[in-house]
């Protein structure tokens, strides 16, 4: 069994969640994404998982995994349209995308986190054919030189965003649409009023508020849009929007009522950008 050895209070800690909200949802009577791999890891790691039930939507499973369905369903219309692609999955945690996905062999996948992170990745899955794992920071430039530079390239970047800098986040974008000639940045975002609460409850209450605060919101994307040469937005959806998903009938409606206040159905906005 692989051992976490993490503390919720460090940003590496928050894929333990997403990963553990993606079980419950796997394990559920009608789930929303079915992530057997996220059930299995969750299985095989050593880790007081109680420990992570918390109220609220970023800890519900079904907000979760309508936005895993979302960056996957973002993720195979470009591999539909570009056999050939490079995929960089940043801020990948144990998400299992990659299997899930299951592309065509001229598919080229670099799965990539911070060294601990990939660490405990390497426990649980391998590289392979067309699949690599890499470990790196978004905030240094090293890791972007392993990639090859051709071809049509789709940067993931789920649930990474909001822990790093603006002035962070500018530089990684310029850095990615340097590096390749043409392709897609996803990427998701909370709305601004999150980001402040998440900051509040970390500055008043930081033994409660363990996980890290947020740093950046939507409302910074379009700067860092227009500031990064060639790029462009095509699509920006709330992820409960997409309720119809849920095979549940009082899921959808839970999210339905949810969607209807515009504050909550703008609570983490998915992004879609091309360069
Ligand atoms: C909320 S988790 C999301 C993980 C995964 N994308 C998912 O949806 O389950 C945030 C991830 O970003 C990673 N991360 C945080 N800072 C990072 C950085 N500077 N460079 C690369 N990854 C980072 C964390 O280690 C963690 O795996």
């Amino acid at each position: 069994m692989a051992s976490s050895g993490m503390d919720l209070t460090d940003v590496r800690a928050t894929m333990l969640r997403t990963l553990h909200l993606r079980a419950l949802d796997a394990n559920s009577p009608a789930p929303v994404l079915g992530d057997r791999y996220a059930a299995e890891a969750v299985r095989r790691i050593d880790y007081d998982w109680g420990r992570l039930a918390k109220r609220g939507l970023a800890n519900d499973c079904y907000a979760v995994a309508l936005r895993a369905n979302r960056f996957d369903d973002l993720a195979a219309g470009f591999l539909r349209r570009h056999a050939d692609a490079a995929v960089i999955d940043l801020g990948c945690g144990l998400d299992s995308r990659a299997f899930r996905l299951a592309p065509g062999s001229g598919v080229r996948w670099f799965d990539i986190d911070l060294p601990e992170v990939v660490e405990l990745r390497r426990r649980l899955y391998a590289d392979g054919d067309g699949y690599r794992m890499l470990a790196g920071s978004a905030t240094d430039p090293r890791w972007l030189r392993e990639l090859p530079s051709d071809g049509p390239t789709l940067v993931i970047i789920e649930g990474l965003l909001m822990y790093l800098s603006p002035a962070a986040n500018r530089e990684l974008f310029r850095r990615l649409t340097e590096h390749r000639t043409t392709g897609e940045i996803v990427f998701d975002g909370v709305a601004p009023w999150v980001a402040a609460k998440s900051r509040v409850l970390k500055r008043c209450f930081p033994r409660w508020h363990r996980a890290p605060a947020y740093l950046t919101s939507q409302r910074d994307y379009p700067g860092i849009i227009a500031e990064t040469p060639g790029l462009r937005q095509i699509t920006d959806v709330g992820v409960l929007t997409d309720t119809h998903r849920a095979p549940d009938p009082s899921v959808r409606r839970y999210y339905g009522l949810l969607g209807k206040v515009a504050a909550i159905e703008n609570w983490m906005r998915v992004f879609r950008t091309a360069f």
